[in-house]
Order: structure tokens, then sequence, then C-alpha cells
């Protein structure tokens, strides 16, 4: 089967770290970087180098460390950013500069205060004079999401001729639906010249809930790149989340789309992104969240330990974590009080678990969940010790 490759273009480093309070020291970004690079991203965004000099120093020293991936600087489409970008990333093995201006009649007419044809110039101009320092040279069209479709092509159009590599189309608010994102993408590809010669990129927001869903659009209607974050951090709701992307390509398999991301990292990293950044991963988030593979009611328990597959989509070792969890609640049935009792060394007869059923619901109706520990009381209960069973 002949699959198409799409890149991660990974940028928890500087869309994610511009979250309040994930501000991270330039050593603990290292860590992160080279997690990264193991991790298997095609491109990590070290950051936007001449927002701070601390910015600076990272970028430079991520650029020296890394061996695989692209390393990526943000600039704005002013030239003293490029030249700041270009000494920063001096070091890289792939370098990349990352320039771009806002494209939607709001960025234009509040922001910049300036027509679409003094738009279109800046653009050219900043790609162009990134190019007199790297080759590669990925260009963003801010608020593409909310910018015209016909506007949005002539802009691509320039920054090709003045040698985008990659074109970034951002939904840099979150508000575009999956169809009309799918549909943007399909449109350029139709529409602009040259646009076989360069990469179309997905940068999705999470204000509506649908980075994902606009990213997967994305790739579906011919874009090879996707930008997000571990564990989808990044400004107010976030970004698409690496994690979620990732696996949904491995998962259906009948997109014929793949990356070359080694999954089974992909709990830990979430850990580590984590606790490095003090964000907590809700427990419910998809893929990485604490109850991203556990099970509660009874049924689907039962279900689970008979076959995994009956509730669950993905097998929990393909992204790192060692085993589907069977949490005790007073939700639960029998088989999954067999199921962990046997786990802590009781190998109960049916008498005996229909006594310790009766003893388990009671305290399991005052108490959130039942653990090892209070298996251990409730066999005693029913005078049983672990290993001495029939
Ligand atoms: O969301 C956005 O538009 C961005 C750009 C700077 C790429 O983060
Ligand atoms: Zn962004």
């Amino acid at each position: 089967m002949q699959t198409d490759k799409v890149q991660i273009f990974d940028t928890t480093l500087r869309d994610g770290e511009q979250v309040p309070g994930c501000k991270l020291a330039t050593s603990e970004k290292l860590v992160i970087a080279e997690r990264l690079d193991v991790l298997g991203v095609d491109v990590i965004e070290a950051g936007f180098p001449i927002s701070s000099p601390g910015d600076y120093t990272s970028v430079q020293a991520i650029a020296k460390l890394v061996n695989n991936a692209t390393v990526c600087g943000l600039t704005r489409a002013i030239p003293k950013d490029i030249e700041v970008a270009a000494q920063a990333l001096e070091y890289a093995k792939f370098p990349r500069i990352h320039t771009g201006i806002g494209t939607s009649e709001s960025h234009m007419r509040y922001k910049f205060k300036a027509s679409p044809e003094e738009i279109i110039e800046r653009a050219k101009k900043a790609t162009a004079y990134a190019k007199r320092f790297v080759e590669d040279v990925e260009f963003y069209a801010e608020d593409a999401g909310r910018t015209s479709n016909a506007f949005l092509a002539q802009v691509c159009e320039a920054v090709i001729k003045s040698g985008a590599t990659v074109l970034n189309i951002p939904d840099t608010t979150g508000y575009c639906l999956p169809e009309e994102y799918g549909a943007k993408i399909k449109y350029l590809r139709e529409h602009v010249k040259g646009i076989d010669k360069v990469t179309l990129s997905c940068h999705c927001h999470n204000d509506l809930g649908l980075a994902t869903a606009n990213a997967i659009a994305g790739v579906v209607n011919g874009a090879r790149q996707i930008e997000c974050t571990i564990n989808g951090i990044g400004e107010r709701a976030g970004n698409t989340a690496l994690e979620e992307v990732v696996m949904i390509l491995k998962q259906h398999p009948y997109l014929k789309l793949e990356t070359d991301i080694n999954t089974q990292l992909l709990f830990d990293t979430s850990k580590m992104v984590s606790e490095k950044m003090g964000m907590l991963v809700q427990p419910n988030k998809a893929i990485v969240g604490a109850n991203a593979f556990a099970h509660s009611s009874g049924i689907h328990q039962d279900g689970v330990i008979k076959n995994r597959a009956t509730y669950e989509i993905i097998d929990p070792t393909d992204v790192g974590v060692t085993d589907s969890a069977i949490v005790l609640t007073a939700r639960s049935g029998r088989a999954a009080l067999a199921y962990r009792s046997k786990k802590v060394g009781y190998d109960l007869t049916k008498t005996q678990l229909d006594a310790a059923y009766d003893v388990f619901l009671s305290v399991a109706d005052k108490q959130k969940e039942v653990t090892n520990a209070d298996l251990h009381q409730i066999m005693q209960h029913i005078q049983l010790r672990a290993g001495a069973l029939a």
C-alpha cells in the first residue's frame, strides 16, 4: 500500500511555551528538545529568537544539540527578526526560518493598517530576505482561517515565487469548521501556481475544540505537515495535540498517511512536558490522560477482561502505557473484582467471590475507588489469605 508521509512540526517550545506559567529555562528546553528528536518529530520550532535574550539562547543551544530534526525559529516579517533568527540557527544541521504576516481583513486593517497590496509586498520581501540566510523558509499567513481563499491564494503564489518551501495556513483563532478548513487547503492546491513545489502545513488552534479535527481535514485535503504540541498546550485553548493526530493517522490506515513518530514514547513524553511546564493533563485527555485506558463501569470491565478490543481502539502499549486499568468502583461487577483480586494473589472460587462481592459493594459505596489495600482488607474480612486459596 502506497502511503504518504505527514511531517510532524512540533511547536511545544514556541506556541506551547507562550502559555502563562509555562516558561522554561534553557536547560529544561534542551531536555524536551532532545526527547522530541528521539520521538521522531520532523521539525522542532525552538522559539522566537528576537523576543528575548533567553529565547535567543535557547534556540541557539537547541540548534547545536539536535541531530535529526529541522530546527526552526519564528520571526515577524521584519528584517531584524530574520537576521536574529538566522544567527540563532547558525549551528543547526537543518535550519528553517518561519516568517509571516497577518492576512485576514482584521489583521490587515487593525494590526498593520495596511492595504492587501502592501501586505503581499511585505510577505514577498520577508520571504526573499529569509532565503538569503537559509534554504528552508516557511511562510505563515497569520489568521488564514479568517482570510478569504482568493486573497490567501494570491499571498501564497507570491511567497512561493520569493522562495518559500513550506506554506503554513494557520487557523490562528480556532474559528474554522473542519469542512471549511479542509476546503481551504483544497482550494489552495487547485488555485495556486507552483503549489506542487511546496509543502502545505496545518497550524490549528483549539478555541472551539476543533484543532485536531481541522488538522486532519487539512491533511486529508492534501496538506503534508501538521503543526502541533505535546498535550495540545498553546495560546488560549491550545494547539492541535501531537499525540492525537499521530494516533488518528495510525489507527486509520485507509487514509494512507503516516508519520515517523515512535508512538511508544508518547505517554512518557506527555508526562515529561506536563511536569516540566507545570501543566496538568486532564484525566480524560485522549491518548495520554490518566483515564484514557481506564475502565470503571461493570459492563465495560467485563468486556475488556474478556477481550481488550471490545472497548479499546488503541492497544495501550502502543502509546507506552503498560496496561489497561480496571478501576474498582461501586459500578464494577464480579468479573472486575475477580480480575483485580487475582492480580493481588487471590484466585477466588465462585462462593468466595460471592462473599467478597457483598463486602466489596459496601466498601465501594463509601469511597470513590477500591484500592489494592482495600482488597486485602476485604479478603481478611471473609477470612482469606493471599496465595492460600483453592
Ligand atoms: O497561530 C498562529 O498563527 C501562529 C503563527 C505565528 C504561526 O502561531
Ligand atoms: Zn499558533
